[in-house]
């Protein structure tokens, strides 16, 4: 089963399993995280910003502009920034990790 790191907001990190066809976003709500995700995953609130760890995020797919349009109305963009519901997991994302905002990282 692949894994998904989550670094939550005081540090912590989750090692969680991560199936196949579920975005990050629903991954991320079968476990717990602090992502709010209001409109549940129909690209209508930004409440499910997340930020990817660099060394991961060439591996995503593209982002689409509705998604980047959306994306502008998060808090606390980085260049790594993305929607959660929008990442869909992959075999070949099998160790991504993915910060909350606010988190601390150090990467
Ligand atoms: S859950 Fe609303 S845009 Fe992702």
């Amino acid at each position: 089963m692949p894994k998904i790191t989550f670094i939550e907001e005081d540090g912590n990190k989750k090692i969680v399993d991560a199936p196949l066809g579920l975005s990050v976003m629903e991954i991320s709500q079968k476990h717990d995280l602090d992502i709010e995700a209001s409109c549940g995953g129909c690209l209508s609130c930004a409440t499910c910003h997340v930020i990817v760890d660099p060394k991961d995020f060439d591996k995503l797919e593209e982002i689409e502009e509705g998604e980047e349009d959306m994306l502008d109305m998060a808090f606390g963009l980085t260049k790594t920034s993305r929607l959660s519901c929008q990442l869909i997991m992959t075999e070949e994302l099998d160790g991504l990790v993915i910060a909350l905002p606010g988190a601390p990282i150090d990467w």
